[in-house]
């Protein structure tokens, strides 16, 4: 075992909440990882944060018309609330806006451009006069010169997916002030990648363990030869660069980010009551540095963030990225600006947190894409987590409860199958510590749920219920065995389940500091009292999981539907035909449903010089009680038309929002009043 080890998981974007693909890319791994280091009694700390730099979070902040602080402040709370009651053990949960991470991030700058690492170079950008700054690219739109989408970015058209750069825009548009950008000089610091490419080959090659498709991405970038990369930006919300002739400059959101780590540490350290004490995880060569994160993170923890640690020196260097494939939803792409995503916050307002520990565990895309549905979740936790582990557990201590007041029978010539049982407890353990040391977190989980099915079978093959009046031994041996699994049971799987294990730790009185060490075939001693207890996983109803699955295309209905879907204005009319209408106000004296329509109502309206009948097609949305009262507004000199058999005489004013719904036009004055 390492003699430390430092876990971090990557720091995710504090400009919205987290979703299942966060959590199956980087959360749950690394939480899994951890909590096992725990139950080892291992020297293990695990960092995250908030990363709340970069260009999306300006962006969210001009859409919503707060400052970006704003939004990282909310976000930042948000996240670290859902992670907490999600069960995601951080030691320390920073944001790379605090104090702490601009200092180090600028100390790391520094001591590189001292080193004279840094190329300048002069470039040319575009640059929105009025807004007087230079445009990141996503603030640049225009028409794709390769498709034609007149709505494409500036580093990307999502139309036809070409990756682009801001200049080769046909007719660009600032974002921000809708006017022609130009062009303008501007100088920036390069990190020239293409210098460490040796040092980055050899470092990769001399790595053991890691994933396949992490070195193989590695490798691809590196075969196709590494360039100079930026690491400064006009922004002015960021790491200002320590320079003085860099004012009005940051450093690029990918340069700050991963160093938000290694101040988080200090941040984590000072708590601890030793300031001193990060140092110990961030330089002394015995620490294992494990980064977790999801695969589109990969070349900035393999390539970029190595090699700026190498060059500056005084730090270690990841030991392995166990980075993760991506989370499918429902055989579809997970994309929130489509509104395709389960989020986390709205997930736990419905279910328990080890439900989605545990299903998500099962099918973490670790070597390829993975897929996510409503149904599987359901199948996974009535037919495994309800069926075979709470089966187990409600068995076995119902069953002591039931025959042996609760407490542990003494085992006496246990038969082979008894032994072989028991042993199962120690090859299970061992499958699933290889597993979790080599990063394959599905197979342990599998395997953890095999030893609750071994003792669902081994429950069934000794037949207790027999043997309890025929050979009362041997059902107490049945009933011993089947304990000893359920307090293995309650420590191997408490990676998974932290909630639930702890329950059933309580109930087999096993003491919560007990380790990985301590698992063995007996852990719970003959004569303990099993201690009563709600059955552990209740099943999920198909009406449960229904109401999910519409709740999500609800929401992706919901984001395809335009944002102002109102008819375009109608054609120019004349001032005279405008004041030809009789507008008045006027309020409803009484309201009915017109028989064998389902749209009109006929309403009576006084309209001040009289009290009229007027149809109005609002059935759907109203309902007569609801609109006696209500000041209107009335088109009182339309011609009479007849409807139903009914005449009507005039309108009533309503107006349409761009779902649909209607309003009353309404107004304060007195009935009769003309509306000019
Ligand atoms: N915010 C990034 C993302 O969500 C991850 C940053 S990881 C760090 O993709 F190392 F840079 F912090
Ligand atoms: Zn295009």
């Amino acid at each position: 075992m390492a003699k430390r080890t430092l876990i971090t998981s990557a720091l995710p974007y504090a400009n919205g909440p987290i979703h299942l693909g966060h959590l199956a890319g980087a959360y749950l791994p690394s939480d899994l990882y951890t909590r096992y280091l725990r139950l080892k009694n291992a020297d293990v700390i695990h960092i995250c944060g908030s990363d709340e730099h970069g260009v999306p979070i300006t962006i969210a902040a001009e859409k919503e018309g707060i400052s970006p602080q704003q939004v990282v402040d909310k976000f930042h709370t948000r996240n670290k609330d859902a992670f907490e009651k999600f069960g995601i053990d951080f030691d320390y949960y920073g944001r790379t806006s605090s104090e702490t991470h601009k200092k180090t991030s600028q100390e790391i700058f520094l001591k590189l451009h001292k080193q004279g690492i840094f190329k300048k170079k002069t470039e040319e950008q575009l640059y929105d006069e009025d807004a007087d700054m230079f445009l990141p690219d996503r603030y640049v739109k225009g028409t794709c010169p390769k498709c034609g989408h007149p709505e494409a970015y500036g580093d990307q058209c999502e139309k036809c997916g070409s990756s682009l750069s801001p200049t080769e825009l046909i007719d660009p548009i600032s974002s921000i002030t809708g006017n022609k950008p130009i062009q303008k000089k501007t100088e920036h610091w390069y990190l020239p990648l293409g210098d460490f490419q040796e040092r980055l080959e050899q470092w990769i090659d001399s790595r053991k363990g890691w994933k396949p498709n992490v070195t193989g991405q590695c490798k691809s970038w590196l075969n196709s030869g590494l360039t100079d990369r930026a690491v400064t930006r006009d922004l002015t919300w960021g790491v200002p660069v320590p320079l003085p002739e860099a004012e009005g400059k940051v450093l690029y959101v990918w340069f700050d980010a991963p160093i938000g780590y290694i101040s988080a540490t200090k941040e984590w350290a000072v708590k601890t009551g030793n300031p001193d004490l990060w140092k110990t995880y961030w330089q002394d060569d015995e620490t294992e540095l494990i980064n977790f994160i999801g695969k589109d993170n990969i070349v900035f923890h393999c390539i970029m963030f190595p090699a700026t640690l190498m060059q500056h020196g005084d730090y270690v260097l990841p030991t392995n990225v166990p980075a993760n494939e991506f989370l499918n939803l429902e055989g579809r792409k997970l994309s929130t600006s489509k509104g395709w995503a389960v989020w986390l916050e709205e997930y736990l307002e419905e279910f328990e947190p080890d439900l989605l520990r545990y299903v998500l565990g099962t099918t973490l895309p670790e070597t390829k894409d993975s897929d996510f549905s409503w149904n599987d979740f359901q199948a996974r936790v009535n037919g495994e987590l309800a069926d075979i582990l709470g089966n187990f557990v409600f068995r076995t201590t119902s069953f002591t409860q039931r025959f042996f007041d609760g407490s542990v029978p003494t085992p006496k010539n246990l038969d082979a199958n008894d032994t072989k049982t028991l042993a199962a407890i120690d090859d299970q353990k061992k499958r699933i510590s290889k597993a979790y040391d080599g990063f394959r977190f599905r197979e342990a989980i599998a395997e953890t749920m095999n030893l609750a099915r071994i003792g669902n079978r081994y429950f069934t093959e000794t037949e207790p219920w027999k043997t309890r009046k025929s050979e009362p031994q041997k059902c107490a041996n049945t009933l011993y065995v089947c304990t000893q699994i359920c307090g293995a049971l309650s420590l191997l799987f408490e990676p998974v389940l932290p909630q639930k294990m702890y329950k059933l730790r309580e109930q087999m009185g096993i003491p919560h500091t007990a380790s990985w060490q301590q698992i063995t075939k007996n852990l719970v001693p003959a004569g303990h009292i099993v201690a009563e207890q709600a059955i552990l996983f209740e099943k999920i109803e198909d009406d449960v999981v229904e109401r999910e699955i519409q709740k999500l295309k609800k929401k992706s209905e919901a984001a395809a539907a335009p944002e102002h879907s109102f008819p375009p204005i109608k054609e120019e009319t004349t001032f005279d035909d405008f004041m030809a209408l009789d507008l008045r106000a006027g309020k409803v004296l009484k309201a009915e449903k017109v028989e064998k329509s389902n749209k009109l109502l006929q309403i009576t309206v006084d309209v001040g010089i009289d009290k009229r009948t007027i149809l109005s097609g609002i059935a759907e949305y109203f309902s007569p009680d609801d609109i006696i009262g209500q000041s209107v507004c009335v088109v009182a000199n339309l011609a009479p038309k007849k409807m139903m058999g009914i005449e009507s005489n005039g309108m009533i004013l309503m107006s349409e929002d761009s779902d649909g719904s209607l309003h009353f036009v309404s107004t304060d004055a007195e009935p009769g009043s003309p509306i000019t």
